[in-house]
C-alpha cells in the first residue's frame, strides 16, 4: 500500500536568524517509516528538520514550517491509502516574520502568534482523504478523553496517544508507551522501543479498515 507519514518538529521563523520549534526528534515517525518500508509498503516521509538518517527505501520530502507541511500533505495525500501523522506541528506561528534581525529595544518584547492550519483536521473535509487516517495525540493530562476527542473531531480511524509529560517516553526518547484510541474503544500497549512499537503499529494500522 502507499503510506504517507509526517514526522519531526516544524520550525517557525521569527526573523532571519531566530525561530520557534519543539522537542520532537523525529524518532517515532522515522521508525514508522522504516517499519512500513520493511513491511513492503511504498512510503513517503514528510519531515521537519531532524538529525536522523532517512530510512532505506523511503521517499523523503523535507519541510520546515507548519505551512510547508500543510502544503506538502495537501499535494500528496490523495495518492496514498494510509496517512499517519506523527509530526509535532506548531499550533501557532509568528504573525509576521521580520525581514531583518530584530534589534534589542526595551526590557520586554511581545511576539504575536497566529494559529496554523490543522493538517490532520483538514485531511477528511478539506483534502477529501478517504483512506485510513491515523493521528497521534501528545497529551499531559486526561489522555484518553483528549485523544478520543481528537479522534472523533478529526475523523481519524485511530489515534495513537502518548503521555508527553514523562521524560522516559514520548518526545526525544528512544522508547514510547502508547494507547491505541479508536472511535469506540481503546487499548494500552506496554512501553517498548520506538522501533518495535512502530512495527507493531504498522501491523495494527494495516488491519484498520477505513469506512470512508
Ligand atoms: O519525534 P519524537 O521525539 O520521536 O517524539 C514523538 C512524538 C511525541 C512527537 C509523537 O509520538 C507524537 O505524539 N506526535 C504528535 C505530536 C503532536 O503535535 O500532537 P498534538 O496532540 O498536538 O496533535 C494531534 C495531531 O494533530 C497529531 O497527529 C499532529 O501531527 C496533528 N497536527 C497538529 C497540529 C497541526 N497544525 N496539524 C496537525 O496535523
Amino acid at each position: 500500500m502507499k503510506v504517507l507519514i509526517t514526522a519531526g518538529p516544524t520550525v517557525e521563523p521569527i526573523d532571519p536568524v531566530r525561530y520557534l520549534t519543539n522537542r520532537s526528534s523525529g524518532k517515532m515517525g522515522y521508525a514508522l517509516a522504516a517499519a512500513a518500508a520493511k513491511r513492503g509498503h511504498s512510503v513517503l516521509l514528510i519531515s521537519g528538520p531532524t538529525s536522523l538518517e532517512i530510512p532505506e527505501g523511503v521517499d523523503y520530502l523535507p519541510i520546515e514550517s507548519a505551512a510547508d507541511m500543510y502544503q506538502a500533505v495537501e499535494s500528496q495525500i490523495g495518492r496514498h491509502e494510509i496517512a499517519i501523522f506523527a509530526a509535532a506541528v506548531a499550533d501557532y506561528t509568528p504573525a509576521e516574520v521580520a525581514g531583518q534581525k530584530l534589534k534589542k529595544t526595551g526590557d520586554e518584547m511581545t511576539l504575536t502568534l497566529k494559529r496554523t492550519k490543522d493538517i490532520l483536521g483538514s485531511a477528511r473535509e478539506v483534502m477529501n482523504f478517504k483512506g485510513t487516517l491515523v493521528g497521534f495525540a501528545a497529551e499531559t493530562e486526561n489522555i484518553l478523553e483528549n485523544a478520543r476527542g481528537k479522534c472523533l473531531r478529526k475523523g481519524c480511524d485511530l489515534v495513537v496517544a502518548n503521555d508527553v509529560s514523562r521524560q522516559d517516553i514520548g518526545f526525544d526518547s528512544s522508547e514510547n508507551e502508547v494507547t491505541l484510541v479508536y472511535p469506540e474503544r481503546s487499548e494500552a500497549l506496554p512501553q517498548d522501543s520506538k522501533e518495535h512499537l512502530a512495527y507493531h503499529l504498522m501491523e495494527v494500522i494495516e488491519d484498520v479498515k477505513a469506512p470512508h
